[in-house]
């Protein structure tokens, strides 16, 4: 039988899940693979994962902070997705054994949000908070769900305004801050895509910005609701979802790129809730 050879590259990495998210989805279809996490440094990320393709038999490896970009700038072919995105988090070699480079984040979240909570995204209102490499993940497969609006608030400005052009190939992306957000109606979804839940800290304070309807999802998660979907609950939310989905569906796609097989979520999905 093959043995798979996995692993995850970051600084720090001790609190990776994927080797035990990735060992779940082995299990559905028995097969056998090792899913190792490999602490890196700047300087020597790109030669580590070169050498984990090229010397230590890897078939596939995920990438997590602060390495994405350098994973995208060291691939030689990238997937649509991940040029957008400018930063990769599931390399793989092809047939011509190049370093393939994609990210499967922005997917992760909108087939959480459309299989797993049952919210569309297509017509919908969407406010984004945060300008930074994880609104650059996303938005690509967002907008890809044809929504009726996308604006993106930030507490500078000028990076929502930047990453608005980057993105009006596809879209037309408006913008606003938010210490002052300026939004024509109570989103249908709001994502809080900033930083700010890593430190305990809100985006955003203008209560206005959830209505009764409104969707709040924070990429991040913690065993313990975020201050964020906590201040979201508390204005009144019409739902309120972390970020385990997310990882969950992003880890499905990187293990179906690699292996053909494409693995359910649910159980991974509850086992993250417990761990
Ligand atoms: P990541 O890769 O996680 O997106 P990043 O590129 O450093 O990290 O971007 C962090 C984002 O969170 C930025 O949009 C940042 O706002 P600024 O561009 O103004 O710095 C946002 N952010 C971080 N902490 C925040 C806070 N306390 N309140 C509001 N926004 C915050």
């Amino acid at each position: 039988m093959t043995s798979y050879q996995f692993a995850v590259f970051g600084n720090p990495i001790e609190q990776s899940k994927s080797p035990q998210i990735h060992s779940r989805f082995a299990q559905q279809f028995n097969i056998a693979m090792d899913y190792r996490k490999i602490l890196s440094t700047a300087e020597l990320f790109e030669n580590d994962l070169q050498e984990f393709f090229t010397s230590k038999g890897g078939n596939g490896c995920n990438v997590t902070a602060p390495f994405k970009e350098q994973a995208y700038n060291k691939c030689e072919i990238l997937t649509p997705t991940a040029q957008k995105a400018r930063a990769v988090n599931t390399v793989y070699l092809d047939e011509k054994k190049r370093l393939c480079g994609h990210n499967s984040d922005g997917a992760g979240l909108v087939n959480d949000l459309l299989n797993n909570q049952q919210v569309t995204l297509a017509g919908s209102n969407i406010l984004i908070l945060g300008a930074g490499g994880a609104t650059r993940g996303i938005l690509e497969p967002v907008i890809a769900q044809q929504p009726a609006s996308i604006i993106l608030a930030n507490r500078t400005v000028e990076k929502a305004e930047q990453l608005s052009r980057e993105f009006s190939d596809l879209y037309k992306i408006h913008t606003t801050s938010t210490e002052n957000p300026q939004y024509p109606a109570t989103p249908d979804l709001l994502i809080n895509a900033t930083s700010a839940s890593l430190t305990a800290n809100l985006p955003v304070s203008d209560r206005n910005l959830v209505g009764p309807a409104t969707v709040c999802y924070d990429l991040a998660y913690k065993q313990e609701p975020t201050a964020f979907l906590n201040w979201a609950a508390d204005c009144g939310a019409a739902k309120t979802i972390d970020g385990k989905g997310m990882l969950a569906e992003q880890a499905a796609i990187s293990f179906e790129i690699w292996t053909r097989h494409r693995p359910a979520t649910s159980d991974v999905i509850t086992w993250l809730g417990n761990n």
